[in-house]
């Protein structure tokens, strides 16, 4: 396998972008990789997009083609990825593997979503379908209803109380005030979350991510020409993805996400560090109870701990180990099919000291955590700055 770096990332603010059109999304993301990087679009060999129901939320599909098209790429490669939320970091996975293996030097990959051209009933709906449609949508367990199933067995065995799942929102609103590309620049306080209105209870307005227009973009390189580019390259050191039932009813247990388990291990073998050694990351927290199960399964605390560690502050920017810098999918939107490849540009720009009012000091390795559905696929990537310490 090679050596993949990321060398340059461009995105468009998140917010509802009524507007501005699908495409000029891909376009304003892409060309601003593509110049970022250094690099001119005929160095692009292949192109990966990831993007969870462009057909529900606009009626377009063909979403690979129209990101060459797009983007003046044709005739190179591009192919559509979808993995729901995980849609994003499946398309970087992909496109990393296209590179380790030889098959390509330099890849565009991006994400892209438009959720609010539709209204919130057809959202959710078009959203539920990543769940399983049997025995669980058609039946009115919406994405809420499913994340509070979870958390309602959190608080159960463990104690964890609802002050803990909205100090994730507070934390999460606090950090998105520093990045100009979040969709919600604003803090708000603890009896704010708290007094916001039951989605699915224990989950509340505030507990949720909100629907989101988005696109997010990368270029990777084969490291060793990756510095004929770009100065400081931050390097891939670990790319796993895992799968586990589409239905809360085939999981034994409900407190934990079976695919974070087996990613984490995965990545965390490959880069040949532990958990203990991960300086900050972004976690998918589509509900705030997502973020307090991704920071035990990813081995940041202890299982069960989540919350309190949470509460105590273990996760702020100034924490022991920050997470959701960037604002996280809580307050700095979530455009599904764009979310992992956002994810991964926090990371890069924390690596490379462009995280500007929101820069952590110890930055040398960061990780990303992307969730599809309730659970079914996890996406685990390790970056580290590519002369950084191991
Ligand atoms: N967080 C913070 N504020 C939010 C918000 C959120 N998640 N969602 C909406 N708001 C704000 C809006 O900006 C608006 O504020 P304003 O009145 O000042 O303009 C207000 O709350 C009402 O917004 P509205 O669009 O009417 O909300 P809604 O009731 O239609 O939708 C949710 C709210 C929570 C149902 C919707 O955001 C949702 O479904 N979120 C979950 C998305 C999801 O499942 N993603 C996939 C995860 S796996």
């Amino acid at each position: 396998m090679r050596s993949v770096s990321i060398i340059g990332a461009g995105l468009t603010e998140f917010g509802e972008h009524w507007e501005r059109s699908f495409r000029e999304l891909i376009a304003e993301a892409g060309i601003k990789a593509i110049q970022d990087s250094g690099i001119e679009g005929k160095d692009i060999q292949a192109a990966y997009g990831g993007c969870m129901a462009s057909g529900r939320f606009i009626g377009q599909e063909h979403i690979g083609a129209l990101i060459a098209d797009q983007l003046g790429l044709n005739p190179i490669p591009s192919t559509r990825l979808e993995a729901a939320c995980a849609s994003g970091g499946v398309a970087l996975r992909n496109a990393y593997l296209a590179i380790a293996s030889g098959a390509h030097d330099v890849v565009a990959v991006g994400g892209i979503e438009k959720m609010t051209e539709i209204s919130t009933e057809e959202a959710a709906i078009a959203l539920g379908g990543a769940g399983d449609q049997e025995t669980e949508l058609f039946h009115g367990a919406s994405f809420p209803a499913l994340y509070a199933l979870m958390a309602r067995r959190h608080m159960h065995e463990f104690k964890t109380t609802e002050e803990q799942l909205a100090s994730v929102s507070v934390k999460n609103h606090k950090n998105a005030v520093n990045n100009p590309y979040a969709q919600f620049r604003k803090e708000i306080s603890l009896e704010q979350v708290m007094n916001s209105g039951y989605v699915a209870s224990p989950l509340k307005l505030l507990d949720c991510s909100p629907i989101t227009d988005g696109a997010a973009a990368i270029i990777l390189c084969e490291s060793e020409k990756a510095r004929q580019f770009c100065e400081n390259p931050v390097e891939i050191i670990a790319s796993a993805q895992a799968s586990d039932s589409l239905a809360l009813s085939g999981r034994a247990v409900l407190t934990e996400l079976k695919a974070t388990l087996a990613a984490a291990k995965g990545a965390y073998m490959q880069a040949g560090i532990t958990a203990d050694m991960i300086d900050f990351a972004e976690v998918h927290d589509c509900f705030t109870i997502a973020e307090i199960l991704a920071i035990e399964d990813l081995g940041f605390v202890h299982k069960g701990s989540g919350g309190k560690a949470t509460e105590d502050g273990e996760t702020a920017i100034d924490g022991r180990i920050p997470i959701n810098t960037s604002g996280g999918l809580k307050a700095k939107g979530h455009p599904v099919g764009a979310t992992g490849i956002a994810q991964s540009i926090e990371a890069y720009y924390q690596l490379r000291g462009r995280a500007k009012e929101r820069q952590l000091k110890e930055a040398e390795i960061g990780l990303t955590h992307n969730v599809g559905g309730s659970g079914a696929t996890a996406v685990v990537h390790i970056f580290r700055k590519l002369e950084g310490k191991r």
